[in-house]
């Protein structure tokens, strides 16, 4: 008999709570960063034009917490309570995930990306995902270093891969491809 292992809906670092969205976040996730041109210069998705598309973002990671083990995280700060952004893992199969982070401007540069990424390793680890990757834009250092950090590797180059709609629509840029093979734990 195989055992089917979920994530738990929350997840505690030492400063923030990892929390599976509900419906009523959208206007936080739309205002906090998902509508921030600086936020989501970077990012794979169009920026938020209105709140109806956090509740379209929100409906298709519902789908992905019914379908896999896990999906995304909102990222909030334990002592102020306030949202500061999202991570997640999404599943490709049941032992390879993507991963990805994202934070409002006003809180870079504290290390919460790389505290959230560390969690979203962890809990793979856990999950029994064996391959964890994540992309970036060959210029987005930022994002490298956070992977860097939490000790991923530089699998290399994939040229004029993936469109980054908020950046340069039509044109697929060269990405880095990182990963981390992971060891299962219970
Ligand atoms: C990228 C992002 C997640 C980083 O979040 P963060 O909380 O500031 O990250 P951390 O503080 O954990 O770590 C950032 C690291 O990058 C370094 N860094 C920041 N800007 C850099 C730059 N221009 N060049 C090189 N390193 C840089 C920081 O110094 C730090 O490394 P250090 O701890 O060794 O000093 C955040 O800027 C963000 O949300 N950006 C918008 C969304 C996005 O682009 N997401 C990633 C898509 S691939």
């Amino acid at each position: 008999m195989s055992i089917v292992l979920r994530a738990p809906e929350v997840v505690e670092t030492p400063r923030l709570l990892l929390r599976r969205p509900h419906a009523s976040d959208a206007g936080a996730i739309f205002s906090r960063y998902a509508v921030d041109p600086d936020v989501t210069r970077y990012v794979g998705w169009a920026a938020h034009k209105s709140v109806d598309d956090t509740r379209g973002f929100l409906a298709f990671d519902d789908s992905q917490w019914e379908k896999w083990p896990a999906g995304s995280f909102l990222c909030w700060a334990r002592d102020s309570g306030a949202l500061l952004g999202g991570t997640g893992l999404l599943f490709e199969t049941p032992q390879r995930a993507m991963t990805g982070y994202v934070f409002a401007r006003d809180s870079w540069g504290r290390g919460y990306a790389t505290e959230a990424l560390g969690a979203m390793v962890d809990l793979s680890r856990t999950l029994g995902v064996l391959r964890l990757y994540a992309l970036c834009h060959t210029d987005h250092r930022a994002s490298a270093r956070v992977l860097e950090k939490c000790g991923f590797s530089l699998e290399g180059t994939l040229r004029r891969y993936a469109e980054f709609p908020n950046f340069r629509p039509g044109e697929p840029q060269d990405v880095l491809c990182y990963s981390t093979i992971l060891e299962k734990s219970l």
